[in-house]
């Protein structure tokens, strides 16, 4: 296919889809694909692209060796063409409840101020976009394996910074070392290597780890 400048794959696949034709020179029906920003937001155009993970929208076509081949993730339900159900990344972060509960309508105007420090340590976490990369790229998420993987766990630690309810956080503490949390990590790395929004996942993992069980043995011993 013919191009000008230095397009992105993204804009290379709307432009397909304005006049969709096979290797034949015949209509054919356009490719489907997820992606809605176009600014690697949405999380929504995750794909492979020859054989390494890539956000559509901000992957530059030049940075590939040509033929290109552009395949959907692995390990998620293929919709059609490029387009993947991320339903069970979806329900795995929703698992660990990252969402705080409000004591009263009051909080609805209040939010208490972080502590700076916390605000450094947590932002980062809070730019994930639900992409799947992170899932995609790591050994120990299949289909022998319970593991929830990265991004439902620190969407977990990122709520478990912030959470005042002693008995919420346990029960997600409890989640976070129970089947499929972060016990099955191997702590590789490959995760934060292939994240497109840059999340230090492999420092967060390790953190995970140790303060949730910190955090459960200091209960067990203290308060229970
Ligand atoms: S942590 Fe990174 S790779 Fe994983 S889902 Fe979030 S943005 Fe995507
Ligand atoms: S189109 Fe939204 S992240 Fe790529």
């Amino acid at each position: 296919m013919e191009y000008d400048g230095e397009p992105t794959l993204g804009s290379l696949l709307l432009k397909i889809q304005e006049n969709p034709i096979n290797r034949n020179g015949e209509p054919t029906s356009p490719v489907a694909w997820g992606g809605s920003c176009l600014e690697n937001l949405c999380g929504g155009c995750a794909i492979q692209v020859n054989g390494t993970y890539k956000m559509a929208c901000n992957a530059l076509v030049k940075e590939f060796k040509e033929p290109i081949l552009i395949e959907p993730l692995e390990k998620f339900p293929v919709i059609r063409d490029l387009l993947i159900d991320l339903t069970s990344l979806q329900k795995d972060i929703r698992y660990f409840k990252p969402w705080k509960k409000l004591d009263g309508y009051s909080s609805l105007n209040h939010f208490p101020e972080l502590d700076p420090n916390l605000w450094e340590e947590i932002y980062p976490l809070s730019l994930c976009h639900q992409c799947g990369i992170c899932l995609e790229a790591c050994p120990q998420v299949n289909k022998r394996s319970p593991f929830k993987g990265a991004a439902p766990l620190t969407e977990a630690f990122l709520i478990q910074k912030k959470e005042k309810l002693k008995k919420r956080k346990m029960d997600r503490t409890l989640k976070i070392l129970g089947k499929g949390g972060i016990g099955y990590c191997d702590f590789v790395g490959n995760c934060e290597t292939a994240c497109p929004r840059h999340l230090p996942l492999a420092r967060a993992m390790a953190k995970i780890s140790q303060e949730s069980t910190r955090s459960y043995i200091h209960h067990f011993f203290y308060e229970s």
